[in-house]
């Protein structure tokens, strides 16, 4: 008889092993949803999803870098997110403060470097110092990024990266010849991701299907995986799992069926 440990162990590898290394995605996001839904199953506070969330965010963390992956953006407060209840927000807006305290060593050893996108100028001090503190302490790790989003909203990024080419126009600075998608991707958030601005692949946990203000822009040409389980049951797993149907996936960006891979993105 198997122990849960032992299965669970078990069913890692052998998703592990269906995993082919050589056609990982290069840009995974994460719209990390259910922890509400997780904690209210188990008559607990919402709180104590985010806190298992968190935990969670580690383990996909370690287990997304050892894979290969480049980019790891986990979308963890959107703009909306602020007309949840204030003990909410706080916590969460509280996380980040506990998660880079205790992560960060980790994250050294793991040689992942953080990067944070989002109005930053709306979040309390102590998460700003947090934030910051972490890109520091990390920013000579050159293994994969960790990419949060927080207090990030698709649509504010667009509106201010026209914001930003308008005033680049008047000055001269740029024409309105040059305005072009390549051009544009680099005033948006992910600019500083390149060259992996755009996911591979988008998953969402929790069983919603919608985009919720994520990357509008980038997107254009990711696959979308939408997942049951809540996000802090999401184990590596899970993620294994979802690399492979994302390597049986056709990826043709508006061309014919090729040979698997042969039309992927750089
Ligand atoms: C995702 O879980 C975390 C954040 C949005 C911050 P939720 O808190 O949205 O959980 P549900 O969707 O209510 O279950
Ligand atoms: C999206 O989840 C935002 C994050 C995961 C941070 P929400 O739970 O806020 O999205 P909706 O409200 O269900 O669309
Ligand atoms: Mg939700």
């Amino acid at each position: 008889m198997f122990s849960n440990k032992k299965k669970k162990d078990s069913q890692e590898r052998s998703e592990k092993s269906a995993v082919d290394l050589q056609r990982i995605p290069k840009h995974i996001a994460i719209i990390m949803d259910g922890n509400g839904r997780w904690a209210q199953q188990r008559h607990l506070p919402r709180v104590a999803g985010h806190k298992q969330g968190m935990e969670v965010v580690e383990t996909i963390t370690k287990a997304a870098s050892k894979i290969g992956v480049k980019v790891l953006t986990l979308y963890a407060f959107s703009t909306e997110n602020w007309k949840r209840p204030l003990d909410e927000v706080n916590f969460l807006m509280d996380l980040p403060v506990k998660f880079f305290d205790r992560f960060v060593p980790e994250l050294i050893k793991h040689n992942v470097r953080v990067n944070v996108m989002g109005d930053e100028e709306q979040l309390p001090k102590k998460t700003q110092e947090a934030v910051n503190n972490a890109i520091e302490q990390t920013k000579d790790c050159d293994g994969m990024i960790l990419n949060f989003a927080l207090n990030y909203g698709s649509r504010t990024e667009i509106i201010a990266a026209v914001k930003n080419i308008a005033t680049d126009v008047k000055n001269d600075k740029v024409t309105t010849e040059q305005i072009d998608e390549d051009l544009f991707a680099k005033y948006l958030l992910t600019g500083q991701l390149t060259p992996y601005n755009d996911p591979d692949l988008l998953i969402r946990t929790s069983g919603e299907q919608r985009i919720s203000n994520f990357l509008l822009w980038q997107i254009a040409y990711s696959e979308l995986e939408f997942t049951d389980t809540y996000w802090p049951d999401y184990l590596p797993e899970n993620l294994y799992h979802d690399i492979v149907v994302f390597q049986q996936r056709d990826r043709r960006f508006g061309g014919i069926k090729t040979q698997k891979g042969e039309n992927e993105s750089k």
